[in-house]
């Protein structure tokens, strides 16, 4: 198992490759209305009629709130090294500041402490999108007391958790959330407009920077990164629209915060934009050193220019021959390897995947069993991708799968299942699907390779069948 820092350390063989399964709190906890929890944006997002599909919400999601034993046990069963979770902000504290619930902070040291007799690392994510309705109230990320907010938010985190805890993420996507939840309207909170666009990713920035300050202090040897969505982007037609409209849109979805919280600048298509809500000293309060780069990588994304949106574009169709998953996203493995070497050669921070998987559609068969062999497809290709970028050099040290279980996809609701455990929502009864076998194989497989010293990361032939 990794503990602490990796800065210093130069390369994988060295320290050990971690294999782990990612979720997220609101994807999957349920219990939303229980033992003290506050609301969040996107509990008030799925009451709004016509925004999920089929009107889902996640009260009840995976309801791993209770049965959080049963999904350390098949983490356990699985072998993963690791598994990352993300905290819910108002379970933890139900107004966003001020009083804490500690029916809350005790349901994470439960699952900490199991996790730990598992022998699984727990990574905690402080942020993925479940902003507390409270704060929503004051404006959210729109809000420059933000950065405040989620700092103490954070200090709570590493009181609390620190001493057990030592990889910790500030946010999932900052990207994701505020493009879509500040930009396009279709993620909570809703709200279509470029000021507020610009001031989101400003001050998520700054709290970026505040709480890795934070934890820094607050917790020896901790190992701190953020988690960003990156995805080579090309035009979707021919034309020069495309072509410019691509431009800026990659700037946004690839560079708006790995840029500023890396090297303290923002793109230069972003950067007069960004102008007005920054204050003098502001880029280097952003720019605090990180231990990790975190990627998320899915697909490549085929841009179109689109006047009706603040940014003048937006997501236009992949080329018809290109193979696509279940929601309807473009299968390239080649561009996760060159994300890899791209990454590796323009941040030179040790690099882990915390998310990568597909959605298909999984159903039982009538012994019960789900045969995914789309996502095995699916996963071995990537997993080979990956494996190819570590042989060109690039620095990668973990690979974390999207994710244990099928849960709560956001405007999907629960029409799209990622799992490599079949969630059956009418009796939260768990089936490891067929890619939940591949992937023990895979990291048994690999630890075999780690213990023989032969510096293989298991994502070879070894691990194809
Ligand atoms: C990512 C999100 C994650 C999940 C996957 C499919 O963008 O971080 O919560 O929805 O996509």
């Amino acid at each position: 198992m990794n503990g602490g820092g990796d800065r210093g350390k130069t390369h994988p063989r060295k320290s050990g490759f971690t294999w782990g399964v990612s979720t997220s709190s609101y994807q999957i906890e349920g219990a939303a209305k229980i033992d003290g929890r506050g609301d969040c944006i996107w509990d008030t997002f799925c009451r709004q009629q016509g925004r999920i599909n089929g009107g889902d919400n996640g009260d009840i999601a995976c309801d791993h709130y209770h049965r959080y034993a049963e999904d350390v046990a098949l983490m356990r069963d699985l072998g993963v090294d690791a598994y990352r979770f993300s905290l819910s902000w108002p379970r933890l504290l139900p107004q966003g500041r001020g009083a804490a619930n500690e029916a809350g902070l005790a349901f994470y040291d439960r699952l900490i402490d199991m996790l730990l007799e598992a022998g699984i690392e727990p990574w905690i994510c402080l942020y993925h999108w479940d902003l507390p309705q409270a704060l929503g109230d004051l404006g959210g990320w729109t809000n420059r007391d933000s950065a405040g907010w989620f700092a103490d938010y954070a200090a709570l985190a590493a009181r609390r958790y620190g001493d057990r805890v030592k990889r910790f993420a500030t946010f999932n996507e900052p990207n994701v959330f505020t493009l879509f939840g500040y930009g396009f309207g279709w993620h909570a909170p809703g709200i279509e407009d470029r000021t507020a666009l610009h001031k989101a990713i400003h001050y998520v920035n700054l709290s970026h920077g505040a709480a890795v300050d934070v934890l820094r202090q607050a917790i020896t040897g901790v190992s701190i990164g953020a988690i960003h969505n990156r995805q080579p982007c090309y035009p979707a037609g021919p034309g020069r629209e495309d072509e410019a409209a691509t431009q800026i849109f990659a700037e946004y979805w690839n560079d708006a915060f790995p840029l500023p919280q890396q090297f303290g600048s923002y793109p230069p298509g972003l950067a007069e934009a960004i102008t007005p809500f920054q204050k003098p000293g502001d880029m280097a309060l952003i720019a605090r050193p990180v231990d990790w780069f975190g990627l998320n990588h899915y697909a490549p994304h085929y841009i179109k220019a689109d006047s009706s949106k603040v940014i003048g574009s937006s997501f236009g169709a992949a080329p018809p021959d290109v193979p696509r998953t279940a929601m309807d996203w473009p299968i390239v493995p080649g561009a996760f390897r060159d994300t890899l070497i791209d990454l590796h050669s323009r941040f030179r921070l040790p690099i882990y995947v915390l998310e990568n998987g597909t959605a298909a559609v999984d159903k039982p068969d009538s012994a019960g069993q789900v045969r995914d062999m789309d996502r095995m497809a699916y996963l071995q290709a990537y997993t080979s991708a990956m494996q190819e970028a570590i042989a060109a050099g690039a620095d990668v040290r973990g690979y974390f799968v999207w994710s244990l279980l099928d849960n709560f996809e956001w405007t999907a609701g629960y029409s799209q299942r990622f799992g490599i455990v079949y969630v059956d929502y009418s009796t939260l009864k768990r089936v490891p699907k067929a890619s939940a076998r591949w992937y023990a194989n895979l990291i048994a497989d690999a630890r075999r390779s780690r213990d023989k010293a032969t510096g293989d990361v298991g994502c070879g032939p070894a691990a194809q069948r």
